[in-house]
């Protein structure tokens, strides 16, 4: 066994995560290797809501319109239906992702991008092959082994699957993206807490065409009260689409301490028909596996020159559709800082933001999925279907939230709220876009001296935008000539970007004079970009002459409320800090 390979970043895994850390680092020029266990990516549809802050990486990293051209629009997501079976009685629906009048209005003011269902299937090719476009290196089939480090870098053992032998890759940074059953994060010793396997579960993929169940209310989750739905599992049984209406994957539980049921065809087949509640129409099972619901998220996502990303770090349920997003933006706030550090801007301790800044995220998307979870129980207890009860039972509960009586009534009503409670599963645009990471935890912020804003809303189901230090910098459309463009799209690039107005003069030229590249951006009347709107003066919270320094990944790093004559000295402090030469 000798070294064959050197590299800056080797990756470890080509999910969401680590393609997404090859596609970020390879656009900021840092050389990396993939290396990914499997012959393919991943042939299973998996992960799909897409959300508006991964649509914004993803913009910055230059695939979102081709995220759009392949995924299920948002417009089609919409209609989270609670039924019998598909064919069977339908027991109410709750407008999901965006398509409440109201949330969608919330939608389009936080964000120059929409939601979408991109099927993992489909945004792994997409990741891959832009990263791969730029100078990552892939290799298929070769298997991580294990790892050791010394001072001044990691040399990783991989094991060729093709031709059978093992050789040693030799990288300043390894970064673990190998999913939950993550061998890196283990070898790195990264302390875990929580449960693995808390639920069973299984999914099954099959093809059907059921148009005439769906297209009438087209949505992304339909969800099956049928007698057995509540063992194991994700809260009930779940029929998902994958292309509207004709490929689908089933979501269906079982007793994890019985073990997982053989999954043969027929078995598949059987919980299809369940689910469908139509036997007349054909169905094609294409692959069915087991997997389990775990609850768990690591306290550290980095030893030493190791990072993990990804399920490696926060293992959890598929409810909210937080696992991709999450992955993806992990890999994002970590590449443009392992480039800062590899290029020699930064000192390596602005790495230490990355466990600051991203594992308590990871700890409240765990909490959040798992939460989604039992909150599905009230739509049986409206039914009385949590007790344990023969299918008769169920659907004469069922059918009698028809009758004319006030238990009947009171049913109905229950059932009502305990529907329209999954907004925090299905419309938590808090969730998705209230990431902030606070100056008390993070030295890659630098506080600004005012009181956190906190947020006057639910924070889990609105979005509220803020521009003081450790915020996502706020959307707002603003004009460069004759061509519109949001905020966001004024920053990322791998860069730092400066956001100023009319005074704020000071603060430019002390933006040219740092070492670190800055862009500038002076909003006002008769300059680069206008505001003719209104909306950033009215989001900005800062003074024409104030300015606000953005990280390369989109979070305000520094503010200043208004001009400053020793902008030259603020902007050197503030940097000095973010980079950790303080
Ligand atoms: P992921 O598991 O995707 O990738 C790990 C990679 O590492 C793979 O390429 C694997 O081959 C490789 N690997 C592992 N060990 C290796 C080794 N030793 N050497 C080399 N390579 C190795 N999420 C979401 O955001 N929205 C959603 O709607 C859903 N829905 C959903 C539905 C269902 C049914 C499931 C099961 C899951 C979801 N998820 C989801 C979760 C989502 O699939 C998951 O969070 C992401 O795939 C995690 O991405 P990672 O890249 O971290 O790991």
């Amino acid at each position: 066994m000798s070294t064959v390979v050197e590299t800056d970043v080797l990756i470890v895994g080509s999910g969401p995560a680590g393609a997404s850390a090859a596609l970020a680092l390879s656009t900021y020029g840092v050389p990396n290797i993939v290396v990914t266990r499997y012959a393919s990516l991943a042939d299973t549809p998996r992960a799909h809501i897409t959300n508006q802050r991964t649509m914004e990486v993803l913009r910055d990293l230059g695939v979102e319109q081709e995220v759009v051209a392949q995924a299920t629009p948002q417009h089609l997501m919409g209609n989270t239906t609670f039924c019998t079976s598909l064919a069977g009685e339908e027991l109410g629906r709750v407008r999901s992702w965006g398509n409440d009048p109201l949330v969608q209005a919330e939608h389009e003011l936080a964000s120059p991008t929409r939601m979408c269902d991109m099927p993992q299937h489909l945004m792994e090719p997409v990741l891959v092959n832009a990263a791969v476009a730029r100078g990552t290196r892939l290799r298929f089939q070769n298997e991580y082994l294990s790892h050791t480090q010394d001072a001044d870098g990691v040399t990783a053992t991989v094991r060729d699957r093709l031709r059978g032998d093992t050789y040693e890759i030799r990288a300043k940074y390894l970064i673990g993206a190998d999913g939950g059953r993550s061998r890196v994060a283990a070898d790195a010793g990264l302390p875990m807490g929580g449960q693995m396997g808390v639920a069973g579960s299984i999914n099954i993929v099959f093809e059907a065409d059921l148009t005439q169940y769906t297209a009438h209310r087209p949505a992304t989750l339909y969800w099956v009260l049928a007698p057995g739905a509540t063992v194991g599992g994700i809260g009930a049984g779940l029929v998902r689409c994958v292309r509207p209406w004709t490929e689908w994957l089933i979501v269906w539980g079982y007793d994890v301490t019985a073990g997982a049921p053989d999954l043969t065809t027929e078995y598949a087949e059987s919980v299809v028909r369940k689910l469908v509640g139509d036997d007349d129409i054909p169905v094609t099972v294409k692959s069915s596996s087991a997997w389990t619901v775990n609850e768990m998220y690591a306290e550290s996502y980095a030893n030493g020159r190791v990072f993990c990303a990804g399920d490696a770090v926060h293992r959890h349920p598929p409810s909210n559709g937080l696992g991709s997003n999450t992955s993806i933006q992990d890999a994002y706030n970590l590449a443009w800082k392992l480039k800062l550090v590899l290029d020699g801007t930064a000192h390596p301790r602005l790495l230490d933001s990355y466990t600051a800044e991203r594992a308590p995220i990871g700890r409240q998307i765990v909490t959040r999925a798992n939460r989604s979870i039992r909150e599905t129980a009230p739509v049986f207890e409206a039914l009385d279907g949590l007790a344990p009860q023969t299918p008769e039972q169920l659907w004469a509960n069922i059918a009698a939230r028809k009758d004319a009586t006030a238990a009947a009534e009171k049913q109905r009503a229950e059932l009502r709220e305990a529907i329209a409670f999954k907004a925090y599963e299905f419309n938590a645009h808090g969730v998705d876009l209230n990431q902030r990471y606070p100056a008390e935890s993070s030295a890659a912020i630098v506080p600004d001296g005012t009181p956190d804003p906190g947020f006057p809303r639910d924070p889990e189901l609105h979005h509220q935008p803020s521009s003081r230090p450790g915020a996502r910098l706020p959307h707002a459309w603003i004009t460069s000539g004759s061509r519109m463009l949001s905020t966001l799209d004024t920053v990322g690039r791998g860069r730092f970007t400066l956001l100023t107005g009319i005074g704020g003069e000071d603060w430019v030229r002390a933006a040219g004079a740092q070492e670190v590249e800055i862009a500038t951006v002076v909003i006002g009347p008769g300059r680069e970009y206008e505001d003719p709107y209104g909306d950033w003066a009215r989001l900005s919270e800062i003074s024409d002459g104030g300015a606000l320094l953005v990280r390369p990944d989109g979070f305000v790093a520094f503010r200043h409320a208004s001009a400053a004559p020793d902008a030259g000295e603020l902007l050197a402090d503030a940097l000095r800090t973010i980079l950790g030469h303080a």
